[in-house]
């Protein structure tokens, strides 16, 4: 593996209005931890990533505070403030990366079980694509509906895809596809490969996911999310 830094991003600053819990779902515990020390760990663990950003509303800051005095992570290196989407809080922790060559992965806070493997093959990736999605093959059949409700696009399941997280990117096209958006003013992308392929910067590289890489958005996820934790000894 080629040797940059690696900086690995955890966007922790939504607040979780499908979840609607009274207060950000990152926060949620699973087995007396909170979901978001579930995705730090995986990175602090990660032997190839050496340092973690953590992107955070300012009202929350003292409760991670609290989290990361606790568990003594040792890759922890800044904690910086989010923005009012999930594209400002990712162009906050890109503009935190202290160097100017680096291998960025950007992670949900709210996918606490990313593997190892998942974090290795994107890194790997890497090495050879400037920018890396990772994803799993849709199980349902994707449709598009339009603003009066009726059906207005199908799709061919064989090649539909459900994204998840981490994204990875050299620092130099990740700033680029960041710049980009800013200056075309297009600030809802949920997801950062979104852009790169947007304006045509790189190839983006595909990683297979995993289905036990779920974004816990819906209450009900939280279902799963425990059946995983308790199985698998999380
Ligand atoms: N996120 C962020 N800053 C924002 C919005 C989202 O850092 N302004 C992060 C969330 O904390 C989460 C990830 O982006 O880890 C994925 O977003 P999502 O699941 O949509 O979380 P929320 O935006 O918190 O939830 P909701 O959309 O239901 O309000
Ligand atoms: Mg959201």
């Amino acid at each position: 593996m080629k040797n940059s830094r690696v900086y690995a991003i955890i966007l922790a600053s939504g607040k979780g209005e499908r979840m609607n819990c009274g207060f950000p779902k990152q926060f949620l515990e699973i087995n007396g931890r909170t979901l978001v020390e579930y995705a730090i760990d995986a990175f602090e663990n990660n032997k190839n990533v050496d340092s973690i950003i953590i992107v955070i509303e300012p009202a929350s800051r003292e409760k991670l505070n609290e989290i990361l005095q606790k568990s003594h992570y040792t890759k922890v290196s800044a904690v910086v403030d989010g923005g009012k989407t999930r594209f400002e809080s990712s162009v906050n922790g890109v503009n935190a990366v202290p160097v100017n060559d680096a291998k960025i992965l950007i992670h949900d806070a709210v996918r606490p079980f990313v593997s190892q493997r998942i974090i290795d093959e994107a890194l790997c990736a890497l090495d050879r694509y400037p920018a890396v999605e990772v994803a799993i093959r849709a199980t349902d059949t994707i449709i598009e509906r339009n603003d009066g409700f009726l059906l207005s696009a199908t799709t061919d399941r064989e090649h539909m895809m459900q994204v998840q997280t981490p994204q990875g990117f050299s620092l130099d096209v990740i700033k680029k596809a960041h710049e980009a958006a800013e200056r075309e003013k297009y600030s809802k992308a949920t997801d950062d490969c979104e852009l790169i392929f947007r304006y045509g910067l790189c190839d983006v590289f595909v990683v297979e996911g995993d289905r036990r890489n779920i974004k816990i958005t819906y209450p009900e996820d939280l279902l799963f999310a425990s059946c995983i934790v308790n199985a698998l000894n999380f």
